[in-house]
């Protein structure tokens, strides 16, 4: 029923203009105020895990205080907003015991009734009891702050919550985390970051039509105008070429020697995944390279001789070499190379649209501060330009994917509301 989809639409939407990185940084601040020297290692920890499973990233409105609710998320059914969880008693959850809070984060259960699935307690449901127990220590130390929130907004029949219960019945597996004895204690504990507390899934597995991961785990998705690519082991399209040490990388610093992130995955790192221990970044890289190989149909690369091709091959020298240099290796830690790139051969060129027509610029994290940036071609590249110098970059320099129409074009400007400002 509730397409995770569709509701990260507009969480993305409110993350990119930046109110919650900053909201990152008073989560800190507040943390280190709340420092309490008999409450011990469990709110610390409980810390950890609030930033590990990206809470604030929800739970925050656009440019509006840490934990404090608000973020609407648009669904196909209406709006939910998402909940105040600081410890305010009178709008918040100041006064809530522990077994309330558990029902909510582990069980679906809110103040209200059945909580939507928008909230991830389908994944949150394999957190350990000692993990709860921390987070909640720690979500007791969060500053109260007065904000009421009508979460529903939804109109009659889907303001029921009652039909949850259905929902919960065909989708909801509760089963607990089990670790694998066959795998590394490494591999088991990347499982339960990358599944449990980060629910990477939520944006890389594609959702079957009632809103529940399908069985293409980590295959790849498009949402809100942005293609999150397939994170299997396959050399094509998906992470068989990346080393270990280059998942962690990217996971530290928005960037490594294949690719720089840019759109929602850049707000993942900034608030999330740059905060891990290198220990946990680690364990998610060893699970990753640990999926079975899987093997995926090459397409055959365009000819040179193509018309598209010959026409995005000028375009790219003009516009591009520039800066990707002619045969698209880049420069190292600033332009990512554009060759055998699995970004670039997903099926789905929405990423690829999204970056040529609005731009986009690199995180800045801890570990790599000057993100650099890209400029964007709406204003001055017409549809069939756009069209024929992504059908160039995908079929040249060892990549290999469809081409990309004007129409396609058309279309993601139309989505974007990217217009063309100069007409030559
Ligand atoms: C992907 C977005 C998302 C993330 C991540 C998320 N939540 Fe939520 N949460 C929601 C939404 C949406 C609701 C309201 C759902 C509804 O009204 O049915 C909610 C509701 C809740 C509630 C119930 C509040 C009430 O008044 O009933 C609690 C408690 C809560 N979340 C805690 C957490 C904690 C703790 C975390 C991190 C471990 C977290 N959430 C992460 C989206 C999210
Ligand atoms: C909110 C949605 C979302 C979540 C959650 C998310 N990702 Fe992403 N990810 C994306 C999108 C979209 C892209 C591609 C565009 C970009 O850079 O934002 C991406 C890109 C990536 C890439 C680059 C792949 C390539 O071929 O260039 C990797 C690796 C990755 N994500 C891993 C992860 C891991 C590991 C997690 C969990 C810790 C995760 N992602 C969580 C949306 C998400
Ligand atoms: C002014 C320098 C500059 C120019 C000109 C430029 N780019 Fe980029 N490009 C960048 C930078 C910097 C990034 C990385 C941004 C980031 O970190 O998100 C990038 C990223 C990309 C990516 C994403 C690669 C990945 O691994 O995710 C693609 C695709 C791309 N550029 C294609 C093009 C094309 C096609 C053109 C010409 C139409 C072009 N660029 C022109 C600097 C430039």
């Amino acid at each position: 029923m509730i397409m995770a989809r569709f509701l990260l639409r507009n969480t993305l939407g409110a993350c990119v203009r930046g109110g919650v990185a900053l909201s990152v940084a008073a989560l800190f601040a507040n943390a280190a105020q709340a420092q309490d020297a008999s409450a011990g290692t469990g709110i610390e920890h409980g810390r950890y895990l609030a930033i590990a499973s990206d809470c604030v990233a929800c739970h925050t409105a656009s440019g509006g205080k840490p934990f404090a609710g608000g973020l609407d998320l648009n669904t196909p059914f209406g709006i939910i907003t998402t909940s105040n969880i600081t410890s305010d008693k009178a709008t918040g959850i100041g006064s809530w015991t522990f077994q309330q809070f558990d029902a909510a984060v582990r069980h679906g259960k809110g103040a209200n009734g059945n909580l939507y699935p928008a909230m991830p307690y389908t994944s949150y449901v394999k957190m350990t009891d000692s993990d709860v127990a921390d987070l909640w220590a720690y979500m007791r130390t969060v500053p109260p702050v007065s904000q009421k929130v009508v979460e529903n907004k939804l109109p009659f029949p889907y303001n029921i919550r009652s039909a949850l219960v259905a929902w919960n019945l065909l989708f909801f597996d509760k089963k607990p985390f089990t670790p694998d004895s066959t795998k590394s204690a490494a591999v088991n504990r990347g499982a339960y970051l990358v599944e449990v507390l980060e629910h990477c899934g939520i944006c890389h597995t594609p959702k079957s039509i009632l809103g529940h991961d399908s069985s293409a785990t980590y295959q790849g998705t498009s949402l809100q105008g942005w293609h999150a690519p397939d994170l299997t082991n396959n050399d094509h399209t998906g992470l068989g070429t990346w080393s270990a040490k280059d998942i962690e990388t990217y996971l530290r610093s928005g960037t490594n020697r294949h690719t720089a992130s840019s759109g929602p995955m850049t707000e993942v790192i900034v608030n999330s995944t740059q905060h891990l221990t290198d220990a946990d970044l680690q364990a998610i890289a060893a699970y990753f390279k640990a999926l079975p190989a899987r093997t995926v149909d090459v397409p055959r690369p365009l000819p040179a001789t193509n018309a598209q091709m010959a026409a995005g091959k000028r375009e790219f020298v003009v516009q591009c070499s520039a800066c990707h240099t002619s045969n698209g290796l880049g420069v190292a830690n600033m332009i990512p190379t554009l060759q055998s790139n699995p970004a670039i051969n997903a099926k789905s060129p929405d990423s690829l649209l999204n970056i040529l027509l609005m731009g986009t610029s690199g995180p800045a994290t801890v570990a790599n501060p000057t993100g650099a940036a890209m400029p964007g071609f709406a204003w001055k590249l017409h549809d069939d330009q756009i069209a024929s110098v992504l059908t160039y970059i995908r079929n040249s320099q060892d990549n290999a994917a469809p081409a990309v129409l004007a129409a396609d074009v058309a279309k993601a400007r139309k989505a974007l509301n990217a217009q063309q400002t100069v007409w030559h």
